[in-house]
């Protein structure tokens, strides 16, 4: 059973006891937040388990799909955290406080590395929502390339709410979707963002009934692979690279990969 150390300790667990599932099939991999009886609350060990499955994500691997099981995609952090026993291991936010600031801002990065993989070019992730999808668990989908939503799914920026700032890797993509003016309204006022406005503002590429949810998700993942996987790795990271570009720049870094893919695909013909 896969295992993985957190929170800087030796100490191994099994992604079972995180909550997670990591299934591959193929080209594809499926992580599932299993603990749906906590509506798949998220803790400092689910982060380093994501991460962990990055860092050893199967070569073949060209989609990743999130989903949660039960009734919610993800209620967020282990509300656990905000009381002064915190979560057993893993320590409280009480505990956190009395770390220096470089420690404690390097605990954060760790748990970031844990989203921030699922924006590598060479794979496409996508976060198949029902139900509460809030604070982390917003995150967590924000931080996929593509979300397909049940027509059920509330999504929600909860940490100001809570005295907090989103840091799991949500604000860009975020404000990249929607603007920052929508993002300051939607973070500030905390309120739930329902799947229609969602498909609305650009949170959701596809709304589908509950019970379809997964079937969309498979659709969406075959038609993806429809495309080689290297010009399919090379336009995704033009694509990323746009927003940060001039005209005159992306138009240079398209020639580049261009010449890449031509020489790969006719050279010597
Ligand atoms: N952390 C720990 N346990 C949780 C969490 C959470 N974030 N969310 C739900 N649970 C637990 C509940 O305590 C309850 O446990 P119990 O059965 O032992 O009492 C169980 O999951 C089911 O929760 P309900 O509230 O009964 O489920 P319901 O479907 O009615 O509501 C909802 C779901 C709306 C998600 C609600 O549970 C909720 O508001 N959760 C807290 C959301 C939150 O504030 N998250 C933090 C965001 S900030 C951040 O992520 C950084």
């Amino acid at each position: 059973m896969a295992e993985v150390a957190f929170g800087g300790s030796a100490e191994k667990i099994s992604l079972e006891e995180v909550g997670l599932r990591f299934e591959v099939d193929g080209e594809i991999a499926t992580i599932t937040l299993d603990r749906p009886e906590k509506r798949n609350a998220q803790t400092f060990a689910t982060w380093s388990a994501l991460a962990q499955i990055g860092d050893t994500l199967p070569q073949q691997v060209r989609i990743v799909v999130i989903r949660g099981e039960g009734p919610s995609f993800s209620a967020g952090i282990d509300l656990r955290m905000f009381t002064p026993e915190g979560v057993p291991g893993q320590g409280s936010f009480a505990a956190s406080a009395t770390l220096d600031s470089s420690t404690f801002e390097q605990r954060i990065a760790q748990a970031q590395q844990g989203f921030l993989w699922l924006r590598r070019p060479d794979i496409v992730s996508v976060a198949a929502v029902q139900g509460h999808a809030i604070g982390a668990g917003f995150q967590l989908a924000l931080a996929c390339d593509l979300r397909v939503l049940a027509d059920d799914a509330k999504l929600c920026m909860k940490e100001p709410a809570l005295g907090l700032v989103p840091d799991l890797t949500g604000t860009k993509p975020l404000v990249d979707l929607v603007g920052l003016s929508r993002a300051v309204e939607i973070c500030l006022t905390a309120r739930t963002v329902g799947a229609e406005e969602a498909a609305r503002l650009g949170l959701a590429e596809l709304v589908v009934a509950p019970q379809e949810l997964d079937g969309a998700v498979r659709d969406l993942t075959a038609a993806l692979l429809a495309t080689g996987r290297d010009a399919a790795t090379a336009t995704k990271r033009l694509l990323q690279g746009a927003s940060g570009r001039t005209l005159e720049e992306q138009c240079a870094a398209e020639r580049r990969e261009q010449v890449v893919r031509i020489k790969s695909l006719f050279a010597g013909s």
